[in-house]
């Protein structure tokens, strides 16, 4: 598969077979994904790889948490701005109403939300996840490497047949994340990644992108 084919396949995937990933794939993506770059070459990032029995066991966790209705775990950074201004805020908005909408979920059917997002706590049927965690002490820099790993990943899981999605749900529930994967206490969770074969029944809509001129400005003669 070439890069632009990666990069065009890629899609943040909510939905998993149950089809077994094949042995060796996710170390093969692993050590490639190692040649990430990051600024001095300090590779920031700390990734958890979990599946089988404790994946089973974080995710039953995970949902019974929810099912008490337990409150999130203390925020260890901030999500989003607390006021997204424009052009963010509108594309923001515009891709829930896709994302729910094509799930029939209307817009003011908050709990019919919540009950959607919900798999992302069941990482959407996926039998493998990935957990990326950075050093506390870390600043703006290391996260955008840490984000350009997390690329990396999920495009050599494109050359391998798989998919992903990446999840900062999943920093809601850091603590229960923590209980299974025993992170050292300096590291912060930054996001999961759910992997593995897309279950093609759902029919996902691609989300669109902005027009270029608005995000990308050439300065030629
Ligand atoms: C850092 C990061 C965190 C994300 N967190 C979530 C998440 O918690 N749940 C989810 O369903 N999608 C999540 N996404 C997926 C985005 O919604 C998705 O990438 C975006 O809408 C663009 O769609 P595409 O990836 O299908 O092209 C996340 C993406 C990124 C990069």
């Amino acid at each position: 598969m070439d890069v632009y084919e990666a990069v065009r396949s890629r899609h943040a995937v909510r939905g998993f077979s149950d089809r077994p990933i094949p042995d060796g794939a996710l170390e093969r993506v692993l050590s490639a994904a190692a040649q990430a770059p990051s600024a001095s070459n300090i590779q920031p990032w700390h990734a958890y790889v979990v599946t089988g029995a404790p994946l089973a066991q974080l995710k039953k966790r995970a949902g019974e948490r929810l099912a008490a209705g337990d409150p999130w775990d203390d925020a260890e950074y901030e999500q989003y701005p607390p006021a997204l201004k424009s052009p963010y805020r509108e594309r923001r908005a515009a891709f829930g109403e896709q994302r729910y909408g094509a799930l029939g979920i209307p817009r003011e059917d908050l709990e019919a939300r919540q009950r959607a997002a919900a798999a992302n706590w069941d990482c959407f049927g996926a039998p493998a996840a990935l957990f990326c965690y950075l050093d506390r002490g870390m600043g703006k820099p290391q996260w955008s490497d840490a984000g350009m790993f997390l690329q990396t990943v999920m495009l050599l899981l494109r050359a391998e047949g798989l998919h992903s999605c990446p999840q900062m749900a999943w920093a809601k529930f850091h603590r229960t994340v923590a209980e299974i994967v025993s992170p050292p206490g300096e590291l912060v969770l930054f996001c999961g990644m759910s992997i593995g074969f897309e279950d093609p029944a759902p029919v996902q809509p691609r989300t669109g992108r902005a027009p270029l001129g608005e995000t990308v400005t050439f300065v030629e003669s």
